[in-house]
């Protein structure tokens, strides 16, 4: 059931990927109806892992919304409107280099954007921004995330460039040949713009994939077997205890009061957050 009311505060959001469409009990959780200038978005609040968190999914909650066709902006905008500083990101992705198999957790570092189209900032009018994406993943976050992993003995990779199509059809084997030729490890449909949507309002984001398929299906991964949306999400219902363990333990990982790093002046981001 959906309740109107001024929204509790959250510190940490999840963004659920695909496969991931529900996080709490619901009787210890309320959803809110959130406007922003870009839509309404709902979230839900509620607690997991003795914190308050606010999940939002990706896709909606019956994975209405295609990967190119997601409200990006209204989605990170809706959480920083509720206070928050950290997104643990999940997602569904391809492997596209041999050290990337299905079955694997990734911690992704980097993207490659290969999208089109898409709304990818929040300052087109007022300042301008020239975010700096170097490391567009929260390094904290990362290291967090990482030793959760390696304490859970984790079959994990702790870095990885992700590929961002711009879908919703996956990729061709001679895509993905190129993919893997330069330099990708997994590819995705959503990466991109979310990352940095969020980096520009100074929210920090740990993004943890779960390879769920060989994409193309290029030798030694997977040879023959390319990539179907039945396989994606049969894999991920497979999966889900394993990435909701994963997840709970960087909740427990995650400080009070963590501060993300202050990537665009705050003043401008209270600035763009008041229109
Ligand atoms: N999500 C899961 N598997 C994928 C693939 N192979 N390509 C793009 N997005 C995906």
């Amino acid at each position: 059931s959906v309740t109107i009311t001024t929204p509790a505060k959250a510190e940490v959001a999840v963004i659920g990927g695909s496969g991931l469409y529900k996080l709490f009990d619901s009787s210890l959780s309320t959803t809110h109806e959130i406007d922003t200038p870009y839509g309404t978005v709902q979230v839900t609040i509620g607690e997991r892992a003795d914190r308050t968190v606010a999940f939002l999914p990706r896709h909606g909650t019956g994975h209405s919304e295609a990967p190119h066709l997601i409200n990006y902006r209204a989605n990170i905008w809706a959480l920083a409107s509720v206070g928050v500083r950290a997104i643990i990101s999940s997602a569904a992705v391809g492997g596209v280099s041999p050290e990337y198999p299905p079955g694997m957790l990734v911690v992704t570092d980097q993207f490659i954007d290969r999208t089109t189209g898409r709304a990818d900032t929040f300052f087109d009018q007022g300042s301008v921004q020239h975010l700096a994406a170097a490391d567009p993943f929260d390094p904290t976050l990362r290291r967090i995330a990482i030793e959760a992993l390696t304490a859970l003995g984790e079959d994990f990779a702790p870095t990885g460039t992700v590929v961002v199509i711009q879908g919703p059809r996956f990729s061709t084997r001679a895509e993905s040949t190129w993919f893997r030729s330069i330099g990708a490890h997994i590819v995705n449909m959503t990466q991109y713009p979310e990352v940095v949507l969020a980096a520009e309002l100074n929210m920090g984001t740990v993004n943890l994939s779960f390879v769920t398929d060989a994409d193309a299906g290029l030798a030694p991964l997977e040879t023959a077997e390319a990539v179907s949306a039945s396989l994606v999400f049969h894999r991920l219902r497979t999966a889900q205890p394993r990435i909701l363990t994963a997840i709970d333990a960087i909740l427990r990982g995650l400080p009070e009061n963590f501060e993300p790093r202050e990537l665009v002046a705050s003043a401008e981001v209270s600035a763009a957050l008041a229109r």
